[in-house]
């Protein structure tokens, strides 16, 4: 039976066995998918065991993503792009291909919502890796300008040197002034019912506050859009998903439903 698996430290709270689970289940993939708990120094050899033991592709998460990216030998653009690796395949070469299906993850998400991005302005709260990820897939979709807001803003200066003049740096206590439709919070703030501290005016003209983390309940962001009028927020489960299923599509050439996956991880939380 072909295995992957995906690799972190910690590795116990990873949705991602049962994600892969129910989509080979849904597709009918005979495939065993497991969670790897990697030290935090030996990526490279946890995943040279596996590959060594049949190990046909792996889900890189928390902290791994820069080593994964620096193991790979062929890296697809977005991976290049976010300096950072979530899915490892091989390819007929038998080469080790890194790819990024975090940014394209938030993107189908998007979508999925009804969200519209052609033309639209965006603030995106936050600089860390999870941020770097998915600047490229929010400018490929269309939209006309990003401002990268961070609480340190020598971090998002850094970032947005490597994009094109459509992105700007910010600190988040001094945000221009724009008609910003969506506001996505890509800071770790969640984690500790926090929100990043900007002012309630840049959600005016915001369809959609959308936080990255997720969780049983919403998030100290969502809750703050929602009391300043945001008609719509969503946590990141479906960015979640939504990776792990162009991952699934990488290795096995189909494309799972994320819906009922959806679904179950819903009835989980509420449990
Ligand atoms: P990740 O790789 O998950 O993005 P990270 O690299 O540790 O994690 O980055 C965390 C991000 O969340 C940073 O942008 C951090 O801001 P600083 O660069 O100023 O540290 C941001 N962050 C974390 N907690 C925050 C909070 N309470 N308010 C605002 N920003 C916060």
């Amino acid at each position: 039976m072909d295995r992957y698996a995906v690799f972190g430290n910690p590795i116990g709270q990873s949705k991602s066995p049962f994600i892969h689970g129910q989509f080979a289940m849904q597709c009918a993939q005979c495939l065993q998918y497991e969670a790897v708990l990697a030290p935090v120094d030996g990526f490279a050899d946890s995943w040279q065991q596996f590959v060594a033991t049949g190990g046909k592709g792996g889900n890189v998460t928390v902290p791994f993503k820069e080593q994964a990216y620096q193991l790979a030998e062929v890296l697809s653009e977005r991976a290049e792009q976010a300096r950072a690796v979530n899915t490892l395949y091989f390819n007929s070469d038998g080469q080790l291909c890194g790819d990024n299906t975090d940014g394209i993850g938030l993107v189908s998400d998007l979508k999925r919502i009804g969200i519209s991005l052609q033309d639209s302005t965006v603030l995106l709260l936050g600089a860390g890796g999870a941020c770097r990820g998915v600047i490229g897939p929010l400018l490929d979709s269309g939209i006309k300008q990003l401002v990268l807001a961070n609480r340190t803003v020598s971090k998002a200066v850094a970032i947005v040197a490597n994009f094109d003049s459509r992105v700007i740096p910010s600190d988040v206590t001094d945000i221009p002034a724009l008609n910003y439709q969506l506001v996505i919070n890509g800071t770790s703030s969640g984690l500790t019912d926090e929100r990043p501290d900007i002012a309630a005016k840049h959600l005016t003209a915001c369809q959609l506050a959308y936080d990255m983390v997720y969780g049983a309940k919403p998030t100290a962001f969502m809750l703050w859009a929602k009391a300043n009028g945001v008609p719509q927020q969503a946590d990141g489960l479906g960015m979640l998903l939504s990776q792990a299923a162009a991952a699934f599509t990488i290795w096995r050439g189909v494309i799972p439903d994320i819906e009922p996956v959806m679904a179950l991880l819903k009835q989980q939380f509420a449990a």
